[in-house]
């Protein structure tokens, strides 16, 4: 049995220790804003925070999280109030959205270590591929989210999304309580 944290929640997977982080937040956890790409790292769509590092979970198995702190896209902020979230929504960075889970990960660990980045730090940082190439809005929208950070600018709160937030947690019981499907005990 494999315990660590997933957004600040202690949890337990009876799943094969060498099962990629992956597929434990998204078949076990139900945790599927976390997405599949490509499976061999290179596009980092499948991008958490492991101890504040951000990682590609296809890479990492459930034994190498053992005692570790993850957060995914679902625990970056429950109240829309991520800078970076609030950032890419008010300049439309999304096109079809699939990278964005990845990126946001991405750029919140590049931020918390430099909150002025430029556009050759977040090229640096921000290695996900994404196939609608947003790359220059993206850069401009990281820099937003960072004078923000830094308290120079503001966002208005980004409109409520299509679902409650008590409806998606209904839907998506895994946001209310992490554990293992019944399948894999
Ligand atoms: S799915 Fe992990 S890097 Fe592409
Ligand atoms: S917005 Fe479509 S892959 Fe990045």
């Amino acid at each position: 049995m494999t315990k660590f944290t997933v957004n600040d929640r202690p949890v337990e997977y009876k799943m094969d220790p060498q099962t990629p982080l992956l597929w434990a937040l998204r078949d076990a956890s139900n945790l599927t804003g976390t997405k599949y790409g490509c499976g061999v790292g290179d596009c980092g769509a499948c991008m958490v925070l492991i101890d504040g590092e951000a990682i590609r979970s296809c890479l990492v198995t459930l034994g190498e999280s053992e005692g570790r702190f993850v957060t995914t896209i679902e625990g970056i902020s429950n109240d829309r109030s991520n800078p970076v979230q609030q950032a890419f929504v008010a300049d439309n960075v999304p096109q079809c959205g699939y990278c964005i889970s990845g990126i946001i990960i991405a750029a919140n660990a590049l931020l918390k270590q430099n909150n002025n980045p430029s556009d050759e730090d977040i090229n640096a940082a921000i290695t996900n591929l994404c196939r609608c190439g947003i790359y220059p809005r993206l850069r401009d929208s990281i820099k937003r989210a960072a004078r923000v950070m830094r308290g120079e600018e503001k966002i208005a709160a980004a409109p409520p999304p299509g679902i409650s937030p008590q409806d998606a947690a209904a839907s998506v019981p895994a946001i209310r309580n992490i554990s293992p499907r019944k399948a894999d005990q």
